[in-house]
């Protein structure tokens, strides 16, 4: 890590997931980052929240499913949960998903760098620039 690097309020270093432009509002985007989990991008009213994309309940893609205000829909079961929170709001979904805090810098949506993620990134089948660690 250089000194130029993007950091958040804690100093955790900051991946790029996506410009904040591919995500319209009321939508959800799936990003895949090697060495972690996919996470599900959601923008409301131009408000970004990032969780994990893949369902507790099963494997279902959370970004496939329906938003509604802050709540997302599994498109499997109808499991529900609150992308704030990451709260199990609905029956079958009971276990919380994981939420990401969200910085954005101009026009791209990061979030802190997990520990265990290599140092490589890329975002694979999507339309829209890689997922990489920021630099200035
Ligand atoms: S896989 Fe999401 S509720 Fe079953």
């Amino acid at each position: 890590m250089t000194s130029n690097s993007l950091t958040d309020s804690g100093a955790r270093p900051l991946i790029r997931l996506c410009e904040s432009t591919v995500v319209a509002d009321g939508e959800a985007l799936r990003v895949d980052i090697d060495g972690m989990a996919p996470v599900a991008v959601y923008n409301v009213g131009g408000e970004f929240f990032v969780t994990d994309d893949t369902c507790s309940h099963g494997s279902a893609s959370l970004s496939d499913g329906f938003l509604e205000g802050t709540e997302i829909e599994c498109p499997w079961h109808s499991g529900r949960f609150c992308i704030r929170t990451g709260h199990a709001l609905a029956f079958p979904a009971v276990q919380s998903i994981r939420v990401y805090p969200v910085t954005i810098e101009g026009t791209w949506v990061l979030i802190p760098k997990p520990n265990e993620l290599a140092s490589g990134h890329d975002c694979a089948g999507h339309n829209h620039s890689p997922a990489s660690e920021v630099t200035r």
